[in-house]
């Protein structure tokens, strides 16, 4: 692999929304020496560590570029999958998963993380648990195409010799992450949020208060009413009861009653 170049690391740090870097005398010297010599882009000529200027933190918000909704998300998507405070954690993989759906929907669902087969098909909660998840959106009366769905975290968690296992992100990818979920909200301007899983609602609500206490009531995420719910994985284990998803289908219809959406007797009757 080539070896990164002062100007890689400068175009870096401008995807990143950073406009100005701080330099230090030393820096100026090596930068003036580079400009008289016309060699910016050689390796070779790249500023000795110790003379450098310190890398700036991370920014902790971004803004969307683009005049639609949708501009906006390709825009967020297109700066997440070069990320370098992501890609610096070295902990998740390479294929970024950012969202689906309508981008300027009422309702937006926030899971972990993508799995196996959301990366694979570069889309979000398309493999068992997607599966799931559609039939509870088909039973509040909504399609995949009119909500916004998303996660906390846009790329796989790793894990060692990985083949098809998942497993949830760690608080810090998670909070690395979450500058594009917040933009991402305050495009979309969803008038409910509802967060699926522990994991989810722990990176959202900064609590590790149990999913069974953060259930049942509603929260505030940047202002919108958030309502958390169980993974719909959650769903798929076999001895699973009607209870649990008696649970989160009253979270569904807090959700329903909140958006105002028309909600039958026979919906009020599921899973009881
Ligand atoms: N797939 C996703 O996209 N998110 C989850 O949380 C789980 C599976």
């Amino acid at each position: 692999m080539a070896t990164p170049t002062l100007l890689d690391y400068l175009h870096q740090l401008r995807k990143q929304g950073v406009s100005h870097v701080p330099i230090d005398d030393p820096a100026r010297k090596v930068l003036r020496e580079l400009y008289t010599r016309g060699s910016a882009r050689s390796p070779a000529s790249r500023p000795p560590k110790s003379q450098s200027s310190p890398t700036p933190p991370p920014p902790t918000s971004i803004t969307a570029t683009g005049s639609t909704p949708a501009e906006k998300i390709a825009s967020l998507a297109s700066l997440a999958d070069t990320w370098a405070p992501l890609k610096n954690l070295r902990s998740l993989r390479e294929t970024m998963v950012f969202s689906v759906g309508k981008p300027d929907a009422d309702l937006m669902i926030i899971g972990e993380a993508p799995g196996f087969h959301d990366e694979q098909q570069k889309e979000p909660f398309v493999g068992p648990a997607g599966e799931k998840l559609d039939q509870i959106l088909k039973a509040m009366g909504l399609s995949r195409e009119q909500v916004y769905i998303s996660n906390i975290c846009k790329f796989r968690p790793a894990t060692k010799n990985q083949t098809t296992n998942n497993r949830p992100p760690s608080p810090e990818e998670m909070a690395t992450s979450l500058p594009f979920l917040k933009a991402e909200i305050d495009v979309v301007k969803p008038r409910v949020i509802i967060a699926l899983g522990a994991s989810t609602a722990h990176g959202l609500l900064n609590s590790d208060k149990k999913i069974t206490e953060l259930r049942d009531s509603w929260h505030q995420f940047q202002g919108i009413p958030l309502r958390v719910s169980y993974h719909p994985s959650y769903l798929l284990r076999p001895d699973d009861g009607l209870g649990e998803k008696r649970k989160v289908w009253e979270d569904m219809l807090a959700g329903m009653e909140k958006l105002g959406l028309p909600i039958s007797e026979k919906q009020r009757g599921y899973f009881k």
